[in-house]
C-alpha cells in the first residue's frame, strides 16, 4: 500500500498520523514545503521518501512536481488531513485516477455556501445564508435574513473574520472590517448551545462517532480575550437531548457524499432541542480534539484513522470511558510570561484526573489570542462523571492565572 500523504510535517499533529500509516503497513511518500533537513526527527521514521516542494498552497505546481516524481511508482491513496490542502489531493487523486472523494464531493467540505445547499437539498435544516462578492450583495443579503445575523468568509477557518451583526448601524462598521474577504457567507444568527460532531467513516457511515461541547462558542471565545475556552467530549453522547445532533451528523455525511476518512461537523442545539447544521469538513478537527477523542476512550484515533483510509477497516474497540475537558489559557498582558497562580492549587485538586499540563512558563513569549484557539498552553483533564469534568475545567479556566509584561 504506497499512500502520498500531504504536509506531513504541518500542523505538528500531522506526524502522528504519518505514525499511523507506517504502522498499518503503508508506505508514506509525504509532500511539504519544508526542506529535506529542516524534517523533524521523530518524522523520518515513518516517512517512506519526501519530495520538497516550493509553495504547497500552489496546487499546480505541486500537482506537477509529484506527477514527475512518482513516474514508474504505483500509489494507492492520496490523502491529507489538513483543511486547506483537501482539495489538492483530491485534484491529485483525479490526475491519478485514484480511489477517493472527487474535487466536486470534497468542494461540498470546504465551501461554506455549497454545503448549506447541498444539505439542505437532502431536506436538513440549516442556517438561511446567501454568497456574497460585494458590499452591495451584503447589504442586500442583511435586509432578507434580519438580525442578528453572522458575516463570515466563505473559505475560513479559526473564526478568522466572523462577525455577529446585531443591525444596520453595525453592518456599516462590519463591511470596512471584511473588505480583504473575497467571498462571503451572509447567515442568519442561530441561537443556542455549539456542539461538534465528529467521526471516522468508511464509505460515508460512520465507524467512529464522538460530541464535544464548546463553552462558550467559538464566535465568544475569539471575541473576549479574558475568556479561557473550554471543549468538552461528552462521554454519554447519546443521551436524548443530543440525539438530533447525532442523526444530523449521519444525514449530513450521507448528503454530502462522505467518503472514507475523518469528518468534522459544528453544530447548534437551539433553545427548542432542535440542531442546526453549522459547518463540516471532511478532515479531523484541530486544537487538539483527536488527543481529547482519543482520551475519552483510550484509543489511538491517529493509527484507527489510518487504516480506515488505506485498507477501510477500524479495528478499536470504543468504550466512552471518560467526559475529557481541554482548557485554553491565555495570559494577562502583553508580551513575555512572568508569574504563575493558582497552578500548584488546581493540580492538587485534579490529581490523577489531570492528564495533560502544557502551560506556557515564564519568560516564554505569548502567542497572539487572535490567531490561535491553542492560546498559552493548555490543561486537560478528565472524569468519568459529566459533572465533575465539568467542574474541574471551569476550575481551570477561573483559578489558574498567569501575567505577562
Ligand atoms: N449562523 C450562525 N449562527 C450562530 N453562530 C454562528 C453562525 N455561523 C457561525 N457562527 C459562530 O461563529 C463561529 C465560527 O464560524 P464557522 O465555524 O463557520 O467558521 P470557522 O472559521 O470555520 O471556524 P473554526 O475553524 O473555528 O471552526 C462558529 O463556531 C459559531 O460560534
Ligand atoms: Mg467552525
Amino acid at each position: 500500500m504506497r499512500v502520498v500523504f500531504l504536509a506531513p510535517t504541518f500542523p505538528p499533529e500531522m506526524i502522528q498520523y504519518t505514525r499511523g500509516l507506517a504502522e498499518v503497513g503503508a508506505k508514506v511518500y509525504g509532500i511539504a514545503d519544508t526542506r529535506p533537513e529542516a524534517l523533524p526527527r521523530e518524522l523520518k521514521p515513518y516517512l517512506h521518501d519526501y519530495l520538497h516542494v516550493p509553495r504547497i498552497m500552489d496546487e499546480d505546481d505541486v500537482i506537477n512536481r509529484a506527477t514527475k516524481w512518482l513516474q514508474g511508482v504505483s500509489v494507492d491513496r492520496v490523502l491529507a488531513n489538513w483543511e486547506p490542502l483537501v482539495i489538492l489531493a483530491a485534484r491529485m487523486r483525479e490526475r491519478w485516477g485514484m480511489p477517493g472523494m472527487s474535487s466536486d464531493t470534497v468542494r461540498g467540505f470546504r465551501d461554506k455556501q455549497l454545503m448549506k445547499e447541498r444539505v439542505q437539498a437532502a431536506g436538513l435544516r440549516v442556517p438561511k445564508s446567501k454568497r456574497c462578492t460585494s458590499e452591495r450583495e451584503i447589504r442586500a443579503a442583511a435586509e432578507e435574513i434580519g438580525y442578528p445575523l453572522i458575516v463570515k468568509p466563505i473559505a475560513g477557518a479559526g473564526s478568522a473574520d466572523t462577525y455577529r451583526v446585531g443591525d444596520a448601524k453595525e453592518l456599516e462598521k462590519t463591511l470596512q472590517l471584511v473588505r480583504h474577504v473575497p467571498e462571503c457567507s451572509c447567515e442568519e444568527y442561530i441561537t443556542g448551545e455549539e456542539y461538534t460532531f465528529d467521526t471516522v467513516s468508511i464509505g460515508g457511515k460512520p465507524a467512529y462517532e464522538n460530541i464535544a461541547s464548546y463553552l462558550p462558542k467559538p464566535i465568544e471565545a475569539r471575541s473576549n480575550e479574558w475568556i479561557s475556552p473550554v471543549i468538552i467530549t461528552v462521554r454519554d453522547m447519546y443521551q436524548p437531548k443530543l440525539k438530533p445532533g447525532v442523526e444530523l451528523g449521519r444525514n449530513v455525511l450521507k448528503a454530502l457524499g462522505m467518503g472514507d476518512g475523518f469528518t468534522h461537523m459544528e453544530w447548534f442545539l437551539t433553545p427548542k432541542g432542535e440542531a442546526v447544521f453549522g459547518e463540516i469538513g471532511c478532515r479531523p478537527g484541530g486544537a487538539h480534539l483527536v488527543d481529547q477523542m482519543n482520551y475519552t476512550s483510550d484509543i489511538d484515533l491517529f493509527r484507527e484513522w489510518a487504516r480506515v483510509a488505506t485498507w477501510r477497516s477500524f479495528e478499536a474497540h470504543v468504550p466512552r470511558k471518560y467526559n475529557v475537558g481541554i482548557v485554553f489559557k491565555r495570559a494577562l498582558g502583553q508580551g513575555r510570561i512572568t508569574r504563575i497562580t493558582g497552578l500548584n492549587d488546581w493540580l492538587r485538586e485534579a490529581g490523577p484526573w489531570c492528564v495533560e499540563e502544557k502551560l506556557f512558563r515564564p519568560g516564554q513569549q505569548r502567542r497572539n489570542w487572535k490567531n490561535t484557539l491553542l492560546s498559552d498552553g493548555h490543561v486537560v483533564v478528565r472524569h468519568p462523571d459529566w459533572d465533575e469534568a465539568y467542574r474541574l475545567s471551569f476550575a481551570a479556566a477561573t483559578d489558574i492565572t498567569r501575567f505577562a509584561q
